[in-house]
């Protein structure tokens, strides 16, 4: 529960907007001794207590929760109004900059 209500929390201060969110749980079977935090998805692989780390290939973060449990955090949904647009964003940049880009044709910028 209290992880849960973490996650949320979290999620919030990432962003303004509603992400997804998901919960790898601790297996003790496949963590290593070194690590605190372990899962094999995403190559992901080891994470330390609190430790945050970029999903390669998508704008998502894993984050290492105190319970050791894996919280993944990712891009959420956004409504503009038209003209504007919503176009999907630039993997290069940080999360969660990377979600997507709100575009308005009429602006000049
Ligand atoms: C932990 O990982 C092992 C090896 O992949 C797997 O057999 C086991 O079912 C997992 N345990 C849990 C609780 O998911």
């Amino acid at each position: 529960m209290k992880a849960i209500f973490f996650v949320l929390f979290f999620c919030v201060l990432q962003a303004s907007i509603n992400c997804w969110t998901g919960i790898v749980k601790y297996n003790a079977t496949i963590t290593p001794r070194n690590a605190y935090c372990f899962t094999e998805s995403n190559s992901i692989g080891a994470l330390r207590r609190g430790e945050e780390k970029r999903i390669s290939g998508l704008c998502a973060i894993a984050v290492c929760l105190n319970n050791r449990d894996i919280s993944l955090l990712g891009c959420g949904v956004v409504q503009v109004e038209p003209p504007c647009y919503v176009a999907d964003g630039d993997l290069s940049k940080p999360y969660p900059d990377c979600c997507f880009e709100i575009i308005c044709p009429q602006d000049n910028d």
